[in-house]
């Protein structure tokens, strides 16, 4: 599988990533460890998670396969804070009160000494942005975090973080992990753009758009979270997702890919992604996303995937003279 550069960090990362969202509920330690271990063979080299996945337990059950003698290092950890862990008024957001006592649990769960990739899970507008930037330089001088970065975040709001930590001297952000796939294109307008322009790493989740881009939907009853779950009900419901993921199966269908491997295909080669995290709740489920990484899609085939859905429009007027 090609690497690619973390920003400038100097850090080389695989163009796909696992994501560790089903660790602890869908996947137990052994089906987390023979995902793991499938990924790492196909040339994986990052893993995500975060502290509210299965409730902690996605931490925990990674942090136990961490354990398995050379894999720590084979491995760029990621994990994210900021959403709730708990009812309590500070279980959540990203004071430096609850940043400080977050990597701590998350370290802990991990039984790791670090993480290499923290991500703010949200913006949080309610603390005082210089604090939070101050509480991650921090993290990062004790050496219990190596690279801050951000989840989820306009880039208005990236750029301004950015912009504070350089006249402060505190570590920047190397990262940052939108949502990306091909009905959801938002992130083409503003954030890779500006992530290019800053150098910094970009880790996508979301790639099958919770699943409808596998294709099961399409003239079949399926289950799975995109027809189950009210977030991706809600998330996808005005797109016209199926239309889309039709489009796709015919794609498929010509070029003999499965539609998985080409959506994940897709948004790894768009210009600005370094990363794309992929997940699955079985290694079935995984494998045509993971065969992504080796499907060398050509450039046709990319442009009429991209063709299925509208680029979104620019983000300020005036360039319809440019068409
Ligand atoms: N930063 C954030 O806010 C954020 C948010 C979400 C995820 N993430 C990260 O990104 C990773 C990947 O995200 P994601 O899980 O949302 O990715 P995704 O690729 O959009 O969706 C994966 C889901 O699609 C379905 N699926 C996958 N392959 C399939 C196949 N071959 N056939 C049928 N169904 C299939 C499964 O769900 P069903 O079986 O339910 O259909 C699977 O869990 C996560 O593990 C996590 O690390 C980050």
């Amino acid at each position: 599988m090609k690497l690619r550069p973390l920003g400038d960090t100097g850090v080389r990362l695989s163009t796909l990533g696992l994501g560790a969202l089903p660790f602890g509920t869908d996947l137990d330690e052994d089906g987390a460890a023979a995902m793991l271990d499938r990924c790492l063979d196909a040339g994986i080299n990052h893993v995500d998670c975060a502290d509210i996945y299965s409730g902690g337990r996605a931490e925990t059950v990674l942090g136990q396969l961490l354990q398995n003698p050379g894999r720590r290092d084979r491995l760029v950890v990621s994990s994210k804070v900021s959403f709730p862990t708990g009812r309590g008024p500070n279980d959540g957001g990203s004071s430096r009160l609850h940043l400080t006592r977050a990597v701590d649990a998350s370290l802990r769960r991990l039984q790791t000494d670090r993480i290499d990739v923290l991500y703010l899970h949200r913006f949080d507008a309610r603390a005082a942005l210089d604090d939070q930037l101050r509480a991650l330089d921090d993290l990062v001088r004790a050496g219990k975090i190596v690279y801050p970065a951000a989840s989820n975040f306009a880039a208005w709001q990236v750029a301004k973080a950015l912009g504070r930590c350089e006249l402060r001297g505190w570590a920047r952000f190397a990262a940052i992990q939108p949502m990306y796939n091909l009905i959801k294109r938002q992130a083409e307008v503003e954030l890779l753009p500006m992530a290019q322009s800053e150098r910094l790493g970009v880790i996508c989740y979301g790639p099958l758009a919770g699943g409808v881009l596998s294709g099961k939907y399409v003239g079949a009853e399926a289950s799975g979270r995109f027809v189950e779950d009210p977030m991706y009900l809600a998330r996808y419901r005005d797109l016209d997702a199926h239309a889309v993921a039709a489009g796709l199966v015919e794609l498929a269908r010509q070029s003999g890919h499965h539609p998985a491997t080409l959506a994940v295909g897709w948004a790894a080669a768009q210009p600005g992604v370094t990363s794309m995290l992929i997940g699955g709740r079985s290694l079935e489920q995984l494998a045509p996303s993971l065969a992504a990484g080796e499907a060398d899609l050509d450039d046709d085939l990319i442009r009429a995937i991209g063709a299925l859905t509208p680029q979104p429009p620019p983000a300020n007027d005036r360039n319809e003279e440019r068409r």
